[in-house]
């Protein structure tokens, strides 16, 4: 059965932990329904963990809904939310329905997430009006990255907890059906947990949250650049893909492969 915005907020009351990826193409958000996470985000991540760009600036809408119809057209049980890459709805609240409603009408996402605080609460509100569910993100927020002078945790002073305690209640109000919590003190993340009726999803922000999410690529050892403190890399897939790919081209070389079992 496919998770709903309802699920995620019934789990929240139920205390029931919520899991959540990132994937940006078919065969891996496959792998990722199959592990029956229950939300999956396509990230403007994309720009650094697939496209191989410094940050998530770049990345345009088109981009994204081209990754956003790989990804619904694999998952038949995760909760997928689109995500607004950066000048995709800071201009106005028209071009936030509209490009929010191109991942409902053209990918086939369920929600959409929106970077931002207190600032962008008319547009949760336009959204939520529009019927577009909006997962909204605070702490750490990489469209940011200039004005915050790089990838920083947020939340250390008692003003800064207190603005991200007030954006929080605000974006609540404004209609987001879930808060994404990034690099913030687990503290701070437990209290906005308690104080929201809505889930908290944490990437940085500790084990109080309602649920966690993590990029793909950082979980299985796919991005080299660098792993944030916060991510832990389950497994190495780029050594393992190295291995076999080393593999290949030595039986290429040595006549091994293709055997009789692989020719006409
Ligand atoms: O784009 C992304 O991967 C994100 C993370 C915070 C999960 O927004």
């Amino acid at each position: 059965m496919k998770i709903t915005i309802q699920d995620f907020i019934r789990k929240k009351q139920a205390k029931e932990k919520i899991s959540m990826l990132t994937a940006y193409d078919f065969p891996f958000a496959k792998i990722v329904d199959e592990a029956e996470i229950d939300g999956v985000l396509v990230g403007d991540s994309v720009a650094m963990v697939v496209q191989g760009l410094e940050n998530t600036l770049p990345v345009t809408m088109d981009e994204m809904i081209y990754h956003c119809k790989m990804v619904t057209r694999a998952v038949k049980r995760a909760l997928v939310i689109g995500d607004m890459p950066y000048l995709s709805y800071h201009l106005s609240n028209e071009d936030a329905i509209r490009n929010a409603g191109r991942f409902i009408k053209e990918g086939s996402a369920q929600a959409v997430k929106l970077e931002g605080g207190s600032e962008f609460e008319s547009t949760v509100r336009a959204l939520t009006k529009a019927e577009i569910p909006v997962m909204a993100h605070i702490g750490l927020t990489p469209h940011a990255i200039h004005r915050m002078g790089g990838y920083k945790v947020q939340g250390r002073t008692e003003r800064a907890a207190q603005k991200l305690l007030e954006d929080a209640k605000r974006l609540e109000d404004a209609g987001a059906f879930s808060l994404l919590l990034e690099a913030i003190p687990s503290e701070l993340a437990q209290r906005i947990t308690e104080e929201l009726t809505i889930p908290t999803i944490g990437i940085g922000a500790g084990p109080f949250c309602d649920g966690q999410i993590l990029v793909l690529h950082d979980v299985l050892g796919l991005f080299e650049r660098f792993l944030p403190k916060f991510a832990k890399k389950y497994a190495n897939l780029k050594d393992e893909s190295l291995k076999v790919l080393r593999q290949y081209k030595k039986e290429v070389e040595e006549g091994i492969f293709p055997s009789k079992e692989h020719s006409f």
